[in-house]
């Protein structure tokens, strides 16, 4: 009866994941899907602790240790996401990723280390070679994610430089392929008498996972995170396999085949493979050089009063967000704009490009947080559709989402990425603080074409001035 129990707890965590996991790709329904897959979790997660008994008829029993680390989890895991800045959640997502591919990784540690004293009791008990295979498997996927991942964290928050290894795809070539030897080795029947092989594993991996990950350009990070944050989800999946467990196993599937998803989209809104962005050094350090210095001619500047005069008598205003409003954290700010163009009867909409920001979903976010209507946000194919009947297009702290190479140039490294075709509108005002280039370190001639007028400033600044400006017209 209790097993019945137990098995419908997972099923009801099971169900929730793959709602949740639905209800997040809609920006209405996604704080309540994380709750329902949140609720989920914590129904499997205390069924597991009362309810659940292993081959001997043994529960759980150290409850001072599991409600220790539960209530321990809890409080750092909410302070850290009460805390966090929006700029800086690329950075939590990836620690958190890490963590999940180091419980995977404490989990194959502990499963080899229990089979040992097994074995070491009951020398004739016969180890299954699937238990091994999903062991050391597990090992290896999550050890190379949680060493990622921390690279990555400590790249996103600045402690650790972009650093190109001489030779470092060979050498990643000679260790993942270690890796895979020393998995055939102790499935293969170097277990139990060699530990050191199992170890190996570890060891090779942290390093694999560190090297993997180190030359990658800083700013392409997003992309890597949510390569790992897949490799997390099929290790856990591992972990399901491990002990029988439907819910980890749906939950571990749910996250890889998401993470892989995610990979292959943000690829494709970038208009690069997935290897151009593990090998490329686009977005690194390198990056910044290409084409920064190609001379581009004059702009011109406008005033704050003459952007006012402009946005009040047009009928349709088009806002372009970037990683520079979030940047200056000017979201509500923007939305108060919007707000006083309506009141002037100016029909005001966003264009929102897939990879504006830095992360998945970032503008869409960003402005939820201003409560901005879901409704005025427009994808980028609707976006470029309304351009011709826009009278100003105001694009705030973005950069590479509207540069014009990536229709024109062929030798330009974002060539091929669909961008929000601003120059359809009737006027450009582009809204940053200097003439520096973005994320992808090269010029942008949409700021030396006739159209367009660049308005100097922090975005949060120039929006407060204005809608001061605003008020008086
Ligand atoms: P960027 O091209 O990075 O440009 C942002 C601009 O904001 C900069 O040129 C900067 O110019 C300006 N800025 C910074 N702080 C500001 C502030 N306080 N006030 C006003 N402006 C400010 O951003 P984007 O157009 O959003 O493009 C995103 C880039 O990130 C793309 O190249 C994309 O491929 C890449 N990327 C995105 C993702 C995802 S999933 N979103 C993942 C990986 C990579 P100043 O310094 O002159 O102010």
């Amino acid at each position: 009866m209790e097993n019945a129990i137990l098995q419908l707890c997972y099923l009801i965590g099971s169900v929730t994941f793959i709602l949740g996991l639905k209800m997040l790709s809609h920006p209405d329904t996604a704080r309540k899907g994380n709750l329902i897959a949140a609720g989920g979790m914590i129904i499997a997660i205390f069924a597991t602790i009362f309810l659940y008994e292993n081959e001997e008829h043994m529960r759980l029993h150290n409850y001072g240790w599991i409600f220790g680390g539960l209530v321990l989890g809890t409080i750092v895991g909410t302070i850290a996401a009460k805390k966090v800045q929006m700029t800086a959640m690329p950075e939590m997502v990836s620690l958190f990723n890490g963590m999940g591919g180091a419980c995977a990784m404490l989990i194959s540690l502990v499963e080899y280390h229990k089979l040992s004293i097994i074995l070491s009791q009951k020398p004739d008990y016969i180890v299954d070679k699937g238990t091994l295979i999903v062991i050391a498997i597990g090992m290896l996927i999550g050890t190379v994610s949680f060493a990622g991942s921390m690279i990555a964290w400590g790249k996103l928050n600045g402690r650790i430089k972009d650093r190109t290894i001489p030779g470092g795809q060979a050498i990643n070539f000679i260790i993942f392929a270690g890796l895979i030897t020393l998995v055939i080795l102790v499935v293969g029947g170097f277990f139990p008498t060699t530990p050191a092989l199992f170890y190996g594993i570890l060891a090779l991996a942290a390093l694999y996972g560190v090297l993997f990950v180190m030359p990658i350009g800083g700013a392409d990070m997003p992309v890597v995170i949510s390569l790992l944050n897949s490799f997390t989800g099929v290790a856990a999946a591992f972990g399901g396999f491990l002990y029988g467990n439907p819910v980890m196993l749906t939950g571990g599937i749910l996250v890889g085949s998401a993470g892989t998803i995610l990979t292959m989209l943000m690829c494709k809104a970038m208009n690069r493979s997935l290897k151009n962005v593990l090998i490329g050094s686009f977005g690194g350090a390198k990056a910044g050089a290409a084409g920064a210095s190609k001379e581009q001619g004059n702009f011109k500047e406008i005033s704050l009063n003459d952007t006012a005069v402009l946005m009040a008598y047009a009928q349709k205003v088009m806002i372009i967000p970037g990683y520079g409003l979030a940047v200056a954290q000017a979201q509500h700010t923007c939305h108060e704009l919007e707000k006083v163009l309506n009141e002037k009867g100016v029909e005001v909409v966003y264009g929102i490009h897939p990879v504006a920001g830095r992360m998945p979903g970032h503008m869409n976010v960003l402005l939820a947080e201003a409560d901005v209507p879901y409704e005025k946000l427009l994808e980028m194919e609707d976006a470029n559709d309304q351009m011709g009947g826009t009278n100003v297009v105001l694009i705030l702290g973005a950069n590479d989402v509207v540069n014009p190479a990536a229709k024109e140039d062929a030798a330009s490294p974002i060539y091929g990425m669909p961008i929000l075709e601003v120059e359809k509108a009737e006027h450009v005002i582009v809204n940053k603080r200097s003439m520096k280039p973005g994320y992808a370190g090269i010029e942008n001639e949409l700021f030396f074409r006739p159209k367009t007028s660049m308005l100097f400033g922090d975005a949060k600044k120039v929006l407060q001035n204005l809608i001061a400006e605003l008020k008086q017209v």
